[in-house]
């Protein structure tokens, strides 16, 4: 079987073979393991970033078919350098995943609600995205192609599960989606998100201070959301979001646009509170 030098997979196996992606936050988390599996299916992949030693180093692992720009999605002059980047070192741009989000401090107080947090969560969460978005159409508009997924929350659906401003924005980030999707249509292009419920990365422990961050929380919290899950005997772990993603990112996901695929075992599908059948 044929395989390409900087995958493992058979060219029939890769499903992204050709196509040039970029991704927002993909130097940790989540995005690194979006950036990963790309790479495995033979796309090439541009990782934009402000962490710049973990995004160079997941370069330096993956080889020369990954880049690395320092970029803040915040900032549109840095999300556009990114896209152009990317056409720069790979000619085009097919995929665009905006993944790049934070969680903000827990608040249970909206009385104590810090107003500055509240943009800086909007800021990432929210225009982050949009940016995104407005400089992947500027590339794929005129070649009447493309796929935008972006990392929303189970939070896109229900009040409850995180703070204010998380929540707000994941809806923010649904509602992009969808009004995206209906002008990018006549275009070809495809515009997509994907809700996990919760992961074990630095976001899901980012109320901790890193030395906090031990064996013994991350067994907590695995089993705190293991616990409250739907689905029982199945960890969720960043490959099975990296997967839906690789999805709608692909062709097999050719006529799905302004879609939110939920990977949460049924968590938003199901009232908790009665628990009828436990
Ligand atoms: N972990 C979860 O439980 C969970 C659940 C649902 C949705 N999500 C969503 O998935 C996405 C990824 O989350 P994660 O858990 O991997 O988080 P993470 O904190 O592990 O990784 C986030 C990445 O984004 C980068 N980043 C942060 N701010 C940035 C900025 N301004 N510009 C560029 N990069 C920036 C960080 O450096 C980091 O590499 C987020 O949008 C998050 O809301 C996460």
């Amino acid at each position: 079987m044929t395989t390409t030098g900087s995958s493992d997979l058979p060219l029939v196996a890769q499903r992204l073979l050709g196509k040039v992606a970029l991704v927002t936050g993909g130097a940790t988390g989540i995005g690194e393991c979006i950036v990963r599996l790309f790479h495995k299916h033979g796309a090439k992949v541009c990782i934009v970033d402000i962490e710049d030693d973990r995004g160079h180093q997941l370069c330096q692992t993956l080889g020369d078919t990954t880049c690395f720009i320092h970029g803040d999605v915040t900032i549109e002059d840095d999300v556009s350098r990114a896209v152009d980047f990317s056409v720069a070192n790979f000619g085009t741009l097919d995929i665009m995943v905006n993944n790049a989000g934070v969680g903000g401090p827990p608040c249970p107080d909206i009385r104590e609600f810090d107003i500055s947090t509240f943009e800086k969560v909007f800021d990432i969460n929210v225009k982050g995205t949009f940016l995104g978005m407005k400089h992947a159409a500027r590339i794929m508009i005129p070649l009447k192609k493309g796929s935008v997924v972006s990392l929303c929350s189970v939070a896109s659906a229900l009040g409850g599960l995180g703070p204010h401003a998380y929540t707000g924005s994941k809806h923010a980030v649904l509602g992009l989606t969808k009004s995206v999707a209906a002008e990018l249509g006549q275009h070809g292009i495809r515009v997509n998100c994907v809700s996990p419920y919760a992961v074990l990365t630095n976001l899901a422990l980012a109320h901790l201070p890193e030395d906090e961050r031990t064996e013994d929380a991350k067994a907590g919290f695995r089993d705190f959301v293991g616990k409250n899950a739907n689905l029982q005997g199945v960890d969720l772990v960043t490959e099975d979001v990296a997967n839906a993603v690789l999805f709608l990112a692909s062709d097999e996901a050719r006529y799905i646009s302004g879609d939110n695929l939920f990977v949460d075992g049924g968590f938003t599908s199901t009232n908790h509170s009665l628990r009828v059948f436990r």
